[in-house]
């Protein structure tokens, strides 16, 4: 009887659970093996009690439910864990303790379900002789090979409806509304939800902005007669020429929390452009809550692949949506590259020819200041 585990690992993300239950619900109706549940990603394996069988009970349930029933760490890189020692912090490799403690519980495969830097962990442990299958997973959308990771539906449908909401208050009030999006360096969140909504401006990291091509936008939009507007923008967003906006820096073991460009951007509309403006940092919300039907049929149809692969021996490899198709490739050539928003392509193409601006557009010589 063949013995799988399955973890989550890094940022939650709606569709999670729908992965879990798909793998167990396929390991239980397709072969003769048993599934087990690590708890909080990788530390389940170094704690007592942290990995438990998965039952068809345990799942029941689960598919319109966020969050993860297995619990999640986004700090926790066994390769770089911070622990305490008489009182100091030192970074130690735990991933010795991880390979013994798989090889304890003569796991067959370890399924691992997360974004780049979990995914990377998987990677390394597969190096070193662990055999695993990854599943991506992020609600930014930056993984390389697939064409949509679970989760960034819903965290789009929950950002456009967001935009809707602004709408309507910004113009009773006559007012900019500078909405913050996630997405870490990727921009696919504040473009796709941008779009939906109908924002008149759209800040994404792979566009460094002038903050006056913003105020051109606006402005202009105020000339013709709307005397309010929405500005959505990617928390990795920058102005051209200088670095992203850090809420917290990061570490040899924490990856810094990027936040704040919304309140940059803002106070300049506000302050240098002259019109009223708020700012909303959506946040965790797009993380939070029940995963679309786009997100969860996507979730099942790769978790279900994801135990297919891995009764195949297919073992280094991630699932992945390519096309109307669900296939692998190698976890190599997944963290090879990472993916952004191609610039050139015919989603910007077509907000562009919308007249929705991203802070790059060229102004008249003479508004051209900054
Ligand atoms: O990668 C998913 C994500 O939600 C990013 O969009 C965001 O920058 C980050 O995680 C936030 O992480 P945390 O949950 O640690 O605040």
């Amino acid at each position: 009887m063949k013995r799988l585990a399955i973890l989550t690992g890094g940022g939650d993300a709606p569709g999670l659970n729908a992965v879990i239950r798909a793998a167990v619900k396929t390991v239980y109706h397709q072969c003769d093996c048993e599934i087990l549940g690590v708890k909080d990603g990788f530390d389940g394996f170094l704690e007592t009690g942290g990995v438990n069988p998965l039952t068809q009970a345990d799942v029941r349930g689960i598919l319109p439910r966020g969050g993860t029933i297995l619990g999640t760490a986004n700090r926790g890189n066994p390769f770089a864990r911070e622990v305490i020692h008489n009182g100091q912090v030192v970074i130690e490799d735990l991933s010795g303790q991880i390979i013994d403690a798989i090889h304890a519980l003569n796991l067959d495969v370890l399924i691992v379900v997360g974004g780049d830097g979990t995914l990377r962990i998987a990677n390394e442990l597969f190096q070193k002789g662990v055999p695993v299958v990854g599943v991506p997973k992020t609600i930014d959308n930056d993984i390389y090979g697939t064409d949509f990771s679970f989760g960034f539906d819903t965290a789009v449908n929950i950002a456009s409806e967001a935009i809707d909401r602004l709408h309507t208050t910004a113009e009773s009030h006559h007012r900019v509304m500078v909405l913050e999006l996630m997405g870490r360096d990727a921009g696919f969140i504040a473009l796709h939800a941008g779009m939906a909504g109908g924002a008149d401006v759209i800040l994404i990291p792979e566009i460094p902005f002038h903050l006056d091509a913003i105020c051109y936008k606006i402005q202009e939009r105020v000339r013709s007669g709307s005397h309010f507007s929405i500005v959505a923008v990617a928390e990795g967003a920058r102005p051209f020429g200088k670095e992203q906006v850090f809420a917290i820096p990061g570490s040899e073991t924490y990856a810094a929390r990027l936040g704040g460009v919304g309140n940059l951007v803002g106070k300049y509309i506000n302050d240098l452009c002259g019109i009223e403006t708020r700012v909303i940092v959506l946040g965790h919300l797009q993380r939070g809550g029940s995963p679309t039907a786009f997100d969860r049929q996507l979730a099942t149809r790769l978790g279900s692949a994801a135990v297919r692969l891995a009764l195949n021996n297919g073992f280094g490899r991630m699932v992945a949506l390519q096309g109307q198709r669900i296939t692998d490739i190698s976890l190599d050539e997944a963290l090879s590259v990472p993916k952004r928003v191609d610039i050139h392509g015919d989603t910007l193409q077509t907000a562009r020819a919308l007249g929705i601006a991203f802070g790059d557009e060229t102004l008249p010589e003479e508004v051209y200041t900054h």
